[in-house]
């Protein structure tokens, strides 16, 4: 059973992480982090000790690895043979090396410290080195959601990079939508009931059936017009490429 945890790094994953797992109950033992003023600001939230250097660590039975993606290899090499997991969806398990038990539990959803979030809707994929481990892991997650899916790295790297396109991209959209109509100091607000009938109607129904415009049209004439009115040439390009796929896809 694992009751004591610490953490590499202290951003959004770790302070989310470390604040649940400590309001059920389980002892988060060190945060570790290179950044001082995070790090100790949240090890004083869940109680725990904080260092700087992962050869300080105190003994505990899991590790997160919940920094950036690219040093995931490097700092697992230097953390003791205990459980150790990382929080990635593009990572694969093997890059925890040198340990004989490891898994991944990776949040599908977009955290940020200081933001509430309702764990039991989160879908956590977990993956782990062996049965044992993976039970281990199970009964530690089921203290904070009750949706778990066992899901292996080729899968999980697929749906992280699909989280990508439907969250971070479209997220970009709202951002190009909201700069061109703040340039002509029109309210981004008339967009947002538009915003989230989408997104409820993409909750319900498959996506493709939802899509209206005029691409999905092909009113050609509404499209070069479109394009006309948008200044930066970046936004111009994108607004071109998902207009022609769209026509492309549904071309009958
Ligand atoms: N946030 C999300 O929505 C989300 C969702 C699912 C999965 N994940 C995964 O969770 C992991 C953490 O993401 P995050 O959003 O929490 O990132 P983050 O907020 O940027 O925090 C990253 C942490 O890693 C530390 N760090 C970076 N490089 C380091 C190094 N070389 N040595 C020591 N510490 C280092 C940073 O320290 P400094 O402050 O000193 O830079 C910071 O504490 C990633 O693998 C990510 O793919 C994130």
């Amino acid at each position: 059973m694992i009751k004591k945890i610490s953490f590499i790094g202290s951003g959004n994953v770790a302070s989310v992480f470390a604040e649940k797992f400590s309001s059920v109950n389980i002892d988060v033992i060190n945060i570790i982090s290179r950044n001082q003023k995070t790090g100790k600001e949240l090890a004083q939230k869940v109680n725990a000790k904080y260092y700087k250097s992962i050869r300080k660590l105190d003994e505990c039975d899991m590790i997160f690895i919940c920094t950036n993606d690219d040093n995931i290899v490097k700092i697992s090499e230097e953390l003791p043979d205990v459980l150790v997991a990382h929080t990635s969806g593009n990572t694969s398990i093997s890059s925890i090396k040198g340990k004989k038990r490891k898994a991944v539990i990776y949040p599908i959803q977009s955290l940020s410290k200081n933001e509430k979030v309702s764990f039991n809707e989160i879908p956590f994929c977990i993956e782990a080195s062996d049965l044992e481990t993976k039970a281990k892991i199970h009964e530690l997650l089921s203290k904070i959601s009750k949706n778990i899916h066992t899901i292996n790295s080729s899968e999980r790297k697929l749906i992280h990079m699909s989280a990508v396109i439907v969250s971070n991209f479209s997220n970009f959209c709202y951002i190009m939508g909201y700069e061109i109509l703040k340039e002509k100091n029109i309210s981004f607000d008339l967009l947002k009931p538009l915003i989230q009938h989408t997104a409820e109607k993409n909750l319900n129904r498959e996506p493709k059936k939802n899509l209206t415009g005029p691409a999905a049209r092909k009113d050609f004439k509404t499209i070069k017009e479109h394009l006309a009115l948008i200044d930066n040439k970046n936004y111009k390009k994108i607004y071109k490429i998902i207009s022609k796929t769209i026509i492309d896809k549904y071309e009958k």
